[in-house]
């Protein structure tokens, strides 16, 4: 449940229509600073690094609320710590998989966001939610995609011997990690790398390219065309 609502920035975003809209385009408007709403299944390593860039109020952005779809995770303590509202719904409190969609779509829409960011958010989302927030709905994958989607991307790179791996940004889609690629930052794996070691330096990468993308995004604004993500006018 969302606990408080926060009223004190302003949505600012025109909505920026499906992805591969061409005529999709989002743009700051100078004085307002972009609500974002951050779903997290982990130790929220991601989260805390938006926390950390917020922080600066050049970086134009707040976190305004954290969702979760499990209790006693660190991420939820790293929000509760920097006083940002947090919910939680897991899906084994409700009936059905839609029950459960339409229950954290109802709370990142109570929360008003500009853009919804899953930073390790470990559950695939559905057709509500993908109708809410399609086009300002960013993820993170530990993987350059297309190659190795899904679960276990680092171990999937690792195991097929690539000496190149890294991470990508990008707008969700209804498929699992197919969406138009916003930003991708490389790499390098070592002989002696491990998926931990490996996760690790890649998680390093991550932090820093969703930082750097999502302040461009909210600053400059970004525009879709077919699978091409612009940043910027
Ligand atoms: C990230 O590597 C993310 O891409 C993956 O899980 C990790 C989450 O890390 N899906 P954290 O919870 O942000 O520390």
């Amino acid at each position: 449940m969302l606990r408080e609502a926060d009223t004190d920035t302003a949505s600012y975003f025109a909505l920026s229509g499906p992805v591969g809209n061409p005529l999709a385009r989002c743009g700051y408007r100078g004085r307002m600073r972009a609500r974002l709403v951050v779903l997290v299944s982990g130790a929220g390593t991601n989260l805390q690094a938006l926390l950390d860039a917020c922080a600066d109020p050049a970086y134009g952005a707040d976190v305004v609320a954290v969702g979760a779809d499990r209790t006693g995770i660190e991420a939820l303590a790293r929000a509760e710590r920097a006083g940002v509202p947090t919910f939680t719904h897991r899906v084994k409190d409700y009936p059905s998989r839609a029950d459960w969609d339409e229950a954290l779509t109802g709370s990142c829409r109570a929360a008003r966001p500009d853009l919804v960011i899953l930073a390790g958010f470990m559950k695939l989302v559905g057709p509500p939610f993908l109708d809410a927030f399609g086009g300002r709905l960013i993820n993170t994958h530990p993987a350059l995609l297309p190659a190795f989607p899904g679960m276990h991307g680092v171990r999937d790179a690792l195991d097929h011997g690539v000496k190149l791996t890294g991470c990508t940004v990008f707008l969700v889609d209804a498929g699992t990690d197919t969406g138009p690629v916003i930003a991708q930052a490389a790499v390098p794996v070592r002989d002696d790398d491990d998926e931990t070691t490996l996760h690790e330096r890649v998680k390093v990468a991550e932090r820093a390219l969703l930082v750097e993308t999502v302040g461009r995004m909210v600053r400059d604004g970004w525009a879709v065309h077919g699978r091409k993500v612009r940043i910027g006018r």
